[in-house]
């Protein structure tokens, strides 16, 4: 298991390194772990650039798979269904970090109140071919 703070970019970068250690000998394809990296990136950045890098990132592998979760205290997301639906038109961003997660992971799920923000993502373990 990696338990993390994430509060300043340089947490990003580490939690990646944390997670590739992690799941280097997990039956994940060469596509399934960028998948895990671009995701496990989107979510801690956004933790450094909207909620005040306020975030916690606790990431483990189980029979389901791999599985992250990414809790801060920012100030939540206004507008989740735009964003998921990737037509957010962001001010910071490309807009398109959270759609494209929902995208990589087998199953993503985001809790979201004005008290802060709680990412959940699942991906799954298959043979590698
Ligand atoms: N943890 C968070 N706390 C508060 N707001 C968030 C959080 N994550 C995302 N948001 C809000 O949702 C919007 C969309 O996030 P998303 O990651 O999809 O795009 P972005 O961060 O704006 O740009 P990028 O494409 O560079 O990731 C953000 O602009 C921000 O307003
Ligand atoms: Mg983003």
């Amino acid at each position: 298991m990696v338990s993390t703070r994430i509060a300043r970019e340089d947490d990003v970068y580490r939690a990646v390194s944390l997670v590739a250690y992690m799941i280097k000998d997990g039956a994940f394809s060469e596509s399934d772990k960028q998948s895990i990296f671009i995701s496990i990136m989107e979510v801690c950045r956004n933790v450094v650039d909207h909620a005040f890098g306020s975030g916690y990132l606790v990431c483990d592998l189980d029979e389901r798979g791999f599985t992250f979760q990414c809790t801060d205290k920012g100030p939540g997301i206004h507008d989740l269904g735009k964003v998921l639906a990737g037509s957010y038109e962001s001010s910071r961003g490309l807009g398109v970090g959270l759609a494209s997660v929902k995208r990589l992971m087998d199953d993503l799920r985001i809790y979201t109140s004005d008290e802060g923000t709680e990412v959940f993502g699942i991906k799954r373990e298959r043979r590698r071919r």
